[in-house]
């Protein structure tokens, strides 16, 4: 096992800045301006959560996933030069901005960048919420999900299992496929969706602790008319209740509340033919922004 959670996402948009306003205001997260137009998104004690980078288009950059220590990361260096896997170290400049002692970056096979890192720099009390709600739940569980389209759903599978050490939660099969992957008790810290030549972040998930904080964000969207892409609804395989929002960086976040967790001891892989048990109409014409073609 590498990964043991999702530490930090990073995206780039045109129109970073508004993220000054969207990610406290409507999310509750605390927003911090950084060099060069970045905006670093809170959502606890640790350093930032979500970076969002200017750029000339909505694209994602990288993930970060934690492996605990830097023996772990050690280990992860050499288990992948024996696989003959590719990496980069980061560098002192790189591993400041992210707030982390170390890390190693390789490309899945859609040619998205992974960092496996340790050491993610943490202020205890320092978070201060954008507007009052309960909290972010995060912790072992990591900042929540990312969801990515890939053209090759199976060679992508193979690097999340086979490199990431991920496990298979399990599978939805509807109007688009989803597989779902965990690293640590929350549900999935990752799913795959197959698309044709393209790739790219689809959503991030961020999981409150309170029903209320999703029905508070979800009356702040709809006074400022802030478009959804899908309806309040509960998921099928891990039971969220959430709302879908496109964001200023292209791709969509899910705000939710209430997933159950994962015990591997106990846990099935199923096959469901819906997503949701109810709601989660889609209301958004176009797939979010921050996917992009293939060219390799
Ligand atoms: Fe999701």
């Amino acid at each position: 096992m590498l990964a043991r959670s999702l530490g930090y996402v990073a995206v780039a948009s045109p129109d970073a800045k508004q993220w000054l306003e969207f990610g406290p205001e409507v999310l509750g997260m605390q927003a911090v301006e950084a060099d060069a137009g970045t905006v670093l998104l809170r959502m606890d004690d640790t350093d930032h959560r979500i970076a969002v980078h200017h750029g000339e288009r909505n694209r994602m950059l990288y993930a970060g996933w934690d492996v605990g220590s830097e023996d772990a990361l050690d280990a992860a260096g050499e288990l992948l030069r024996e696989r003959g896997i590719a990496f980069e170290t980061g560098t002192d400049e790189e591993r400041a901005a992210r707030g982390v002692l170390g890390f190693l970056a390789i490309e899945d096979p859609s040619g998205l960048r992974h960092e496996l890192f340790y050491g993610q720099k943490v202020v205890p009390g320092s978070f201060q919420p954008g507007r009052p709600m309960s909290r972010f739940i995060t912790g072992p569980q990591g900042l929540g999900h990312l969801v990515l389209a890939t053209p090759d759903l199976k060679r992508s599978d193979r690097f999340l299992q086979g490199v990431l050490g991920f496990k298979k939660s399990d599978e939805i099969y509807t109007f688009i496929d989803l597989w779902f992957y965990h690293c640590n008790p929350r549900h999935h810290s990752l799913a795959l969706t197959p698309m044709p030549g393209v790739r790219g972040l689809h959503h991030v998930m961020v999981e409150v602790a309170e029903f209320d904080d999703v029905g508070i964000a979800y009356d702040l969207c709809m006074s400022r008319k802030i478009p959804l892409s899908m309806t309040l609804g509960r998921h099928v395989n891990d039971r969220m209740v959430s709302f879908y929002v496109r964001t200023p960086g292209g791709f969509d976040l899910e705000y939710g509340w209430g997933a159950v967790t994962v015990d591997d001891e106990t846990w099935t892989v199923a096959q469901y033919d819906r997503p949701s048990v109810w709601g989660h109409q889609m209301v958004a014409q176009t797939p979010p922004g921050a996917l992009e073609a293939v060219t390799t």
